[in-house]
Parts: structure tokens; sequence; C-alpha cells
């Protein structure tokens, strides 16, 4: 499905080797991670980024660093290394996830290259995860629909196929024609950079629009479907992601556009009540002034909360639930591998 894309990270050699996503369209590098302040620096500089590559990332680089650690400081070296790459960015549970994941793996057995194993696993899973995201999601994209995604939450946010982005490739290799509009998701272009170049050269027809124009589109009855990602669904149901998300919620609602969320079971929070309890990055305010703006204070907070009643469903590779029990319901079946989830 996405094989003309570069993959978003890769171990090889017992080395962690992650895309830059930051020079993407234009250029194709990978950078090998050799060290934790390394990968702190790749996850919070948005070198790897997307909730579920972030959490992966941070597996495989929690297992690498602990390749010296002797036995005496293996358990408590793990869980100061764990608590650091946590500390790289706040938002995203994956990440939270993946390394608790890992630090309750070498607990049990303090162990290298089971921690490695760990890490591999938690890839593999999110290939799974997205691929049934994909089957469950497809029934929503019928022929001749126009769709509207935001941020990047395709195949480069992932290890594979995305989480949005997984129905629309199933149907494209189904032979369904669709066309997707794609947000440019200011400030830093996930949308224009990432998205709409994965899409075009996966062969899906794309149209690249600012964040101020998807209204236009809605008024013109021009969007059938919204599917974006996520970084965290709370046991209430509400979405995290990208800033820019509630926007498209709240015109879907006034529009009366189906707003539908892609979450594998690995980016829900059971153990966060709602929205308003999540730490919402603040990035630097150069990333909005960049060159263009006058020298004034500026205000970059990188994600929002939709609240859960604006939702109309949430893509889980259990099936779509339309509400925050379903949901948990459907989280509760865990078709990610026993011994990793949270
Ligand atoms: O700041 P980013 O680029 O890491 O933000 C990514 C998003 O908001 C994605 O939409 C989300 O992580 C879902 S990825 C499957």
């Amino acid at each position: 499905m996405t094989d003309q894309l570069p993959e978003s990270l890769r171990w090889e050699n017992q080395q962690l080797y992650l895309l830059d996503q930051r020079l993407l369209p234009h250029e194709i590098v990978y950078v090998a991670i050799s060290s934790l302040p390394a990968a702190w620096e790749a996850i919070n500089t948005l070198t790897v980024r997307g909730a579920p590559a972030i959490g992966i990332a941070a597996a495989y680089a929690l297992a690498q660093s602990m390749k010296e650690v002797a036995a005496p400081a293996f358990t408590a070296t793990l869980k100061k290394n764990a608590e650091y790459l946590k500390s790289a960015r706040p938002t995203a549970v994956n990440l939270a996830w993946a390394v608790d994941t890992l630090v309750k793996s070498g607990l049990q057995n303090p162990d290298v290259a089971a921690l490695i194993q760990q890490a591999k696993e938690i890839h593999r899973a999110d290939i799974r995860l997205c691929e049934n995201i994909g089957r469950h999601g497809s029934s929503l994209i019928k022929p001749g629909m126009n769709l509207l995604t935001h941020c990047n939450a395709g195949a480069l946010a992932v290890s594979r196929h995305g989480t949005a982005t997984a129905p629309m490739y199933h149907q494209h290799q189904r032979g369904v024609n669709f066309h997707v509009y794609v947000d440019e998701t200011r400030p830093l272009y996930q949308g224009a950079r990432l998205t709409a170049w994965e899409l075009d050269r996966s062969g899906i027809p794309v149209t690249l629009i600012c964040d101020n124009m998807a209204a236009t589109l809605m008024a013109r009855n021009k969007i059938d479907l919204v599917l974006v990602g996520t970084d965290r669904v709370t046991a209430n149901g509400d979405v995290i992601n990208k800033i820019g998300t509630l926007n498209l919620a709240v015109l879907c609602h006034h529009f009366n556009v189906p707003f539908y969320v892609a979450c594998p079971s690995t980016t829900y929070d059971a153990n966060t009540l709602a929205g308003e309890d999540v730490e919402i990055e603040e990035r630097a305010a150069d990333e909005i002034k960049q060159r263009h703006a006058a020298d004034v204070t500026a205000f970059n907070p990188a994600f929002d909360v939709t609240p859960a009643q604006l939702v109309t469903g949430i893509i889980t590779e259990q099936g779509i639930a339309h509400d925050a029990r379903s949901l948990s319901e459907l989280i509760a079946r865990q078709s990610a591998p026993r011994g990793i989830q949270s």
C-alpha cells in the first residue's frame, strides 16, 4: 500500500535510524541515533514525529541506551532513562506508553536483548494496528467522495500505512476513486510537506489548501468526510490532535459533515479522564513568526482538544466506536499483543 514511501524509522545492525522529517519533501535522509540525548533531541525537534512513530523510536532508543549497563544499576538506569525520554514531548500518549511498556518488561527481565525484542514487537504491532484501522475505516470512503485531513497521520507518522490515511490507502488499493483535500497545517506544515507528498506519491488525488479554507469548501458542499489522526484520546472520548483539529470539528458540526478520528489502542489513554487534563505542548514562538511576522509576542500551542460530542466516530483496530463507552469496550478487546498493553 505504501511501498513508494520511506519508512519513518529503521532498526539496523543494533542501531536506530530516523528519517529526518524536517527535510521532507525535498530530501530523504536517515540520521543514526547513537545516544539517549540524541534521541531526546530528535523527538523534541521533530526529526521523528507523529504519535506512534515517536513511541516506537523511544522504545528502540531506550533499549539501545541500556546496552552497556550492568546488573546492579540496570533497573535504576532504565527508569531514569525512561523519565528523561518521556520529557521530550508531553502530549502524545504513545511516547509514555511505549517507554513504560519497556520499563515493565525490563523490570521483569533485566536484559538488553529482551528490551530490543520488546521494542521490535511494539514496532510490528503498530503495523498490524494500522492495517486493521485501514480495514475498519474503509467503509467510510465511498467512490467519488472528497475527504479532508489535517496534519500528518500518514505512514510517516507511524510504522506503515498511517492511521487516518490507512483507510485511504486501503480503498485506493481496491480501486476506489476518491480525492483528498489536505490542510497545510501551520505553523510547521506537516500537511503540505508530509501528507500531500505521501498521498500524491502513492497515487491518491490530492489538493493542498491553507488551514483557513476549509469553511469555504464545506459551505460549497465540497467535503463529504473529515478524517484525522490523534495524539491522545481520553477516557471520556475527547480527542487531542494537532492545533486546528478543533476548528475542523466545529465546522463539521455547523455544516453537518461527518468528523472521524483514527485512533490505535496505543493512543487511547484510559487513565486520563478528559482533554482538559492533558498537557498541551507549547512550542517556540519563532515557529509561528518565521520571517513574515512583526517582532511581537506569539502563542504557539501545538495541539488542541476536540470535545467528544463533536466527534462522529473513532476508528480503532477493533472497529468504529460512536461514544466513550463503546470506545473503551473496543479498546479492551486488546488486539495488541499481550504484555504491551498499558
Ligand atoms: O507535532 P506532530 O507533527 O508530532 O503532530 C502530529 C499529529 O498531530 C498527528 O495528527 C497525530 O500524531 C496522529 S499521527 C498518527
